[in-house]
């Protein structure tokens, strides 16, 4: 009920007393995209409707449901997006702000929305007006799309992709930097031993470090075996969020850091972690003789 009447009361703050929309003219968005005043007024409508409780009249993310909420509604004026698939810090296609409206970022209050696809265009447009230092620049550019490259082990390498890309999380991309370490001590030091470098198991290499990042609190790194991953489905859209990173969550894209193969053994190996959560008898297989160490 509350929610209701502070809809209706934002609607007449947005829309005006006598019902007109704020809105008069065209808006050119980055991409050229030419959007009608009655597309942003049947946006905003949906926004009212959907979105302020979490996201505020303002776009601001202090809605009357965000308190309490982490990761907290995003603060949509900032205009930087975690999930879209182009790299960091460039600006989204509308396919991207689709995908992750539609599905939803899991594991967050942010749920998918089962909108109509008019309504869902219409709510993507009206959402770029709140920060129009991004989408309203002059010829602004949509950020570049990459190939998704070739998947080279398929189902029946798999195995050999897992035990690949164990090494390269914790050796050659040291994603422990951020993220947890599922390796014991002894693998650590055999794969050194090998690779001729020197990698110092740190106290904290089992532990997840928070980011300090862009928004205005500490982005936790997942823990694969046990969070819920936002933007991730399965192993080829794991390989789109390696190549293209996390915006502003200080997660970089690894395309071109890593050979295409290291990033779908990655893609393998980090899908095997996520087979776990919600098996609690096979996660503590992995995570028991991990904690016993010392
Ligand atoms: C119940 C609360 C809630 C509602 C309602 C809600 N959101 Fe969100 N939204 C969130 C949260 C929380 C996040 C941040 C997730 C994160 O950072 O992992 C988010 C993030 C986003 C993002 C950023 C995505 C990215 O890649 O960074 C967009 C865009 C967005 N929401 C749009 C919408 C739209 C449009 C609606 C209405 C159709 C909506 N949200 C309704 C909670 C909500
Ligand atoms: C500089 C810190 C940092 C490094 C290095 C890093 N990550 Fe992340 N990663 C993060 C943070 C922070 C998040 C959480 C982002 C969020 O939800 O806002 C994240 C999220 C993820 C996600 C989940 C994405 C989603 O949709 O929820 C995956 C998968 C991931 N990282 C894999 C990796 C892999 C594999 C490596 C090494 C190749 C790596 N990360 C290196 C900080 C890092």
């Amino acid at each position: 009920m509350k929610l209701i009447v502070i809809s209706i009361l934002a609607l007449f703050l947005l829309v005006g007393c006598d019902g007109t929309t704020s809105f008069k003219e065209n808006k050119i968005f980055a991409g050229a995209k030419i959007v009608e005043p009655s597309t942003l007024a049947l946006g905003q409508t949906t926004y009212l409707e959907y979105c302020i409780q979490c996201h505020g009249v303002d776009g601001k993310g202090k809605g009357p449901s965000s308190q309490g909420l982490l990761p907290p509604p995003r603060d949509l004026t900032q205009g930087l997006y975690k999930f879209p698939w182009v790299a960091y810090g460039e600006v989204p296609h509308d396919e991207d702000l689709a995908r992750i409206i539609r599905h939803g970022l899991k594991g967050s209050a942010m749920l998918p929305w089962d909108i109509s696809d008019e309504r869902l265009d219409a709510v993507i447009q009206y959402i770029k007006t709140f920060a129009p230092q991004v989408w309203e620049v002059k010829d602004a550019q949509l950020g570049v799309k990459l190939e998704l490259p070739n998947d080279p082990f398929g189902d029946t390498y798999k195995h050999q992709a897992i035990v690949k890309g164990k090494k390269v999380y914790h050796i050659t991309a040291a994603c422990t930097q951020c993220h947890r370490g599922y390796a014991t001590k002894a693998e650590i030091t055999e794969w050194n031993k090998e690779l001729s470098g020197s990698v110092e198991v740190d106290p904290l290499f089992y532990t997840l470090k928070p980011q300090d990042g862009e928004y205005n609190y500490k982005v936790l790194p997942p823990d694969f075996t046990y969070h819920e991953l936002r933007s991730i489905t399965d192993v080829p859209s794991i390989v789109q969020r390696l190549m293209y990173g996390v915006t502003g969550s200080g997660m970089p894209g690894w395309k071109d850091v890593v050979t295409d193969e290291e990033l779908w053994a990655l893609a393998y190996y980090v899908d095997s972690l996520r087979a776990l959560k919600g098996e609690p008898a096979e996660r503590n297989k992995l995570i028991a003789p991990l904690d016993a160490q010392k």
